[in-house]
């Protein structure tokens, strides 16, 4: 996608192919900085500390990171600790297992000597699939906006949560690929943006790239969706997901379900859009097994914002000695989920279905 007319990806590697760089997305929406990443801990570091984020950009980036740590120490050990640490950056996202352990499999075969190379060229390979696996998304989703509008003869409200955009993945997004190809279409629309506490990526990254893609859209603050819905102001949702498990249960960013269970409540579609990497075959109940990320306190008793001087500062928002929880991520049931919106087409969230995606 393009950030003030020039195409950018999140994540690509330097001319000399010592290292990559990415878009550090703990600076937007205010400012648009790029980092590089020179180590294994570099990536690491990114991950854990978000310059990086959303299930597909943080399995890349992996990748890359084990690919970076492979320049330096190639031996079965070296390996080992590398992946290790790295899986151990972010604990809900699957794409961060499935993109080391693919890169692992890989190197696992081959000499010592050839490990290198080979893993450069197997991130890149990774980083380009993630791009055409989203541009299908794109198409498949997009046909459901299509069949939304020419019902409806009207814009096209859609309602997203956190961000599943192009940030989220290598470029086109996930949730927000069929936006983009829709609007790209002529489809008039408009996307509901959910604020996405605590970090607020929807009003800070999803706001941000509509906005440079000219796509009409509106933030809201997370609990306005159901009073939307009940006024028939949104015709559908669609969101990303971290993981889903093979019956189907969507683990997505925190208030994702309450917006599901609205949806529900009140007959609007619900799709959830993913790569199939970010199926993970071994899971079946959601609630049960997926491990949540629990971060900072910080994150909910702080925001950050650009003040009237034009900098950004921090700021703290409760009470000073309160406490507070902050779950990333929370699991919706799949049968609250309309239907999977995947690389291959559109399947149902249930086991049968699923199968298909195998
Ligand atoms: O904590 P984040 O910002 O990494 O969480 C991201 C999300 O929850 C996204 O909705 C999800 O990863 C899907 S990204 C295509």
């Amino acid at each position: 996608m393009k950030v003030n007319g020039k195409p950018f990806r999140t994540i690509w590697p330097t001319a000399d192919n010592a290292a990559v760089e990415i878009i550090d997305q703990t600076k937007l929406p205010h400012m648009f900085h790029t980092a590089r990443l020179e180590s294994m801990r570099d990536a690491e570091r990114a991950i854990k500390d978000m310059q990086v984020r959303g299930a597909p950009l943080i399995g890349v980036t992996a990748a890359y990171g084990v690919a970076l740590s492979m320049k330096h120490h190639a031996s079965d050990a070296a390996m080992k600790a590398t992946c290790d640490m790295l899986l151990a950056a972010r604990p809900t996202a699957v794409n961060l297992r499935w993109g080391i352990e693919r890169m692992r499999a890989l190197l696992a075969q081959m000499p010592e000597g050839e490990r290198a190379g080979a893993a450069w060229q197997e991130a890149a390979r990774i980083a380009d699939e993630d791009v055409a696996i989203c541009s299908s998304i794109g198409e498949h989703g997009s046909e459901l906006i299509k069949a939304i509008y020419q019902k409806r003869n009207d814009s096209v409200n859609i309602l997203t949560h956190c961000n599943a955009g192009w940030l989220a993945t290598v470029d086109w997004g996930t949730a927000l690929a069929p936006v983009y190809k829709a609007f790209n279409a002529g489809i008039p629309l408009h996307v509901w943006v959910d604020e996405t506490r605590p970090r607020n990526q929807g009003a800070s990254l999803t706001a941000w790239e509509l906005g440079q893609h000219g796509v009409p859209h509106t933030v809201i603050v997370d609990n306005t969706g159901g009073h939307l819905m009940q006024h028939g102001r949104v015709d559908m949702a669609i969101v990303g997901t971290d993981r889903v498990t093979s019956k189907g249960d969507v683990c997505n960013k925190i208030g994702t379900y309450l917006k599901a269970l609205a949806a529900h409540d009140n007959g609007v579609p619900f799709y959830v859009a993913l790569p199939t990497p970010t199926i993970d075959w071994t899971m079946q109940d959601g609630v049960k097994d997926i491990p949540i990320e629990e971060r900072a306190q910080e994150e909910v008793t702080h925001i950050a914002g650009l003040c009237d001087d034009g900098q950004v500062r921090s700021v703290l928002l409760t009470p000073k000695d309160t406490r507070a929880a902050n779950f990333g991520f929370d699991v919706t049931p799949a049968r609250l989920v309309t239907g999977l919106i995947t690389e291959r087409g559109v399947v149902k969230a249930d086991t049968e279905a699923m199968k298909l995606l195998k």
